[in-house]
């Protein structure tokens, strides 16, 4: 293993032959647009909340309310902010190699608004309203603290995946066959914590792919990895863009 903010030759060389790379994407790529990740000490309103007391199917069984108004400020909080150049880079990176699958545990549009194509949301979409009963996409009244459900009158719920809750199926099955064809995998801005997503760098090393990990805290997983930028990925991505557009 690498550990160090500057990008090795050797990485980029490996980029260059890549046939397919994968990357997979946390809080952690969103932070340098203002987005609070998940395991920093939440500011403001909710500090006094574990998000896991908020994302979970009994929590909006218990209190609706309270759960549409701590989307709503997070929807409110992602609109406000822009994407950074941690964002742009990927998108960029989609056009320098034959072939890029983008996986991302976060539910806050930013890949998409900065010009990334086919992202997989492995947990859903902030901005999606989906029937708490049958999971259907909806579009829900903004002006109601708890929207319905126009087809059956049930509560409407955010469409993002809560603890407890299995990924979208075809999320899972795609974000697998890509990291296990992938030839460089690039686990970036998360802490690796929650599976399934944090065991799709194992599958992609088990099939022989050169795994990199960029964040400025290396996680547990960084010992395993080919590479570890220890670097915010608002500066190391662009900086390998760049060099791989050389
Ligand atoms: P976490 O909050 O667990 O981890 C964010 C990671 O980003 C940390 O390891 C930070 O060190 C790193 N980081 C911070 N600033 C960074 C920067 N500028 N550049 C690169 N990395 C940076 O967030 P996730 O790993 O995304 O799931 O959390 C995974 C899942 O747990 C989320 O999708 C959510 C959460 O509960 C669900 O809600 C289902």
């Amino acid at each position: 293993m690498t550990a160090n903010s500057d990008i090795p030759q050797a990485l980029i060389a490996a980029l260059r032959d890549a046939r397919h790379v994968c990357i997979l994407t946390g809080a952690g790529v969103s932070a340098e647009s203002g987005v609070p990740t998940f395991r920093d000490a939440q500011e403001g309103l909710w500090a006094q909340y574990r998000a896991e007391d908020l994302a979970t199917p009994d929590a909006f069984l218990t209190d609706p309310v309270l759960i549409w108004r701590w989307y709503r400020w997070r929807r409110d909080l992602v609109t406000e902010a822009a994407p950074n150049p941690g964002h742009y880079a990927i998108a960029q990176l989609a056009d320098l190699v034959p072939r890029l699958t983008l996986v991302t545990q976060n539910v806050d549009n930013m890949h998409q608004r900065a010009g990334s194509r086919d992202v997989i949301e492995f947990h859903g979409n902030l901005f999606e309203d989906r029937c708490f009963a049958d999971g259907s996409l909806q579009v829900g009244d903004d002006t109601t603290a708890v929207p319905l459900c126009s087809d059956c009158g049930s509560n409407l719920r955010p469409g993002v995946v809560w603890f407890g809750e299995a990924i979208p199926e075809q999320a899972l099955n795609e974000s697998c066959a890509a990291a296990a064809d992938c030839d460089v995998f690039l686990s970036v801005g998360t802490s690796s914590l929650v599976y399934p997503a944090a065991g799709l760098a194992d599958l992609a090393r088990e099939n022989g792919a050169k795994v990199v990990e960029i964040n400025p805290n290396p996680t547990m997983h960084a010992n395993s990895c080919d590479y570890s930028l220890a670097a915010n990925s608002g500066v190391a991505l662009p900086k390998m863009v760049n060099l791989l557009a050389r």
